[in-house]
This record gives C-alpha cells, structure tokens and sequence, in this order.
C-alpha cells in the first residue's frame, strides 16, 4: 500500500532531478528546454494541487501546529504558481524565461524543505500508519484523476479561506 509521506518524497526526489537535468541542458534549443520544463510545470501543478485536496485536510486534523503549517504551505504553493506563470508568460530560453524558471526552482526547494521538516515529519511521528496509507491511495487517485494537468485548478488558493474551510471539521 503506497503511503503518502513516501508519495509526497517520491514527487520531491524527482523535481530535484528534473530541475538538475534543466541545469544540464541550459545550453539545448528553446525546444528542448520548453518541452522539459512543461512536464516539470505540470507536475510541479498537479503535486501542490494533490497535497492540498488529501494530504493538508489531515495536517489540519492531526498535527500540532497544523494550522501553522498548513497556512505556510499553501502560501508557498501559490509562489510556486507564480513563478509557473512567469515562465509561461516569457519566451522559451530567453534570459526572462531561464530567471523564472531559476525563481520557481528557489521557492521550490525553499518549500520542499521546509515541508520535509514540518509537516512531513510530524505526521510521521504522530503513528497514524493506517491513515497514512487511506491517503496514499487517495493521492494517488487524484494523480490518474487529474494525469497530464487535466481538470486541474491551478489558480491560487486562499490560505486562510483553506484553513478555515478544512480545519473546522
Ligand atoms: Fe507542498
């Protein structure tokens, strides 16, 4: 049964490596590099759109310090979408183009961190096993739901309307 702390590191491990392959083809056709970067983006979309529809709701419920948490990751999500949509606005390989993709590298891994620290690690530490696995499952449904950025909402999200509208229940 996948268990969605190791889903969520799986995800991160990668954009590592596709933001590192990005650094190796800096020199390849505006193509090339605009054909890795939009699966990157993609992804990128998808994972903070997953976290936030099954993984949050449980920080929410279970976690000392949820709220804090959850409001601090949804406010950098939206970063990460802002820098997403400066690529998108500026010409592939361009000068313009190589900085936003830098930016959306920075608040990534500023995040990646900070969630493999916080909130990643005190769900592992609160023992709840069977839970961890009920949303694995569910994350990796909303993966196949929503493969290839399809119906997937990729405006920014309020984070105290989230806090507000999740942690109540
Ligand atoms: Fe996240």
């Amino acid at each position: 049964m996948p268990d969605v702390c190791d889903l969520i590191l799986d995800d991160h491990e990668v954009f590592r490596r596709r933001f590192a392959e990005l650094d190796d083809e800096r020199r390849r056709e505006p193509a090339t590099v605009s054909a890795l970067w939009e699966s990157l983006a993609e992804h990128l979309e998808r994972h903070a759109a997953a976290e936030e529809h099954v993984f949050y709701p449980a920080v929410l419920d279970r976690v000392p310090e949820g709220e804090h948490e959850a409001h601090h990751a949804i406010r950098d999500h939206n970063k990460i979408r802002d820098a997403v949509r400066r690529v998108a606005d500026a010409e592939p390989g361009s000068e313009a183009w190589w900085s936003a993709v830098d930016a959306a590298n920075e608040e990534n891994s500023d995040h990646m961190a900070e969630e493999e620290r916080g909130p990643l690690s005190a769900f592992r530490q609160a023992g709840i096993q069977d839970l961890r696995k009920d949303l694995g499952l569910r994350f990796v449904a909303f993966n196949l739901d929503h493969a290839g950025g399809r119906a997937l909402d990729s405006d920014d999200v309020d984070p105290d309307e989230y806090v507000q509208q999740h942690g109540a229940g």
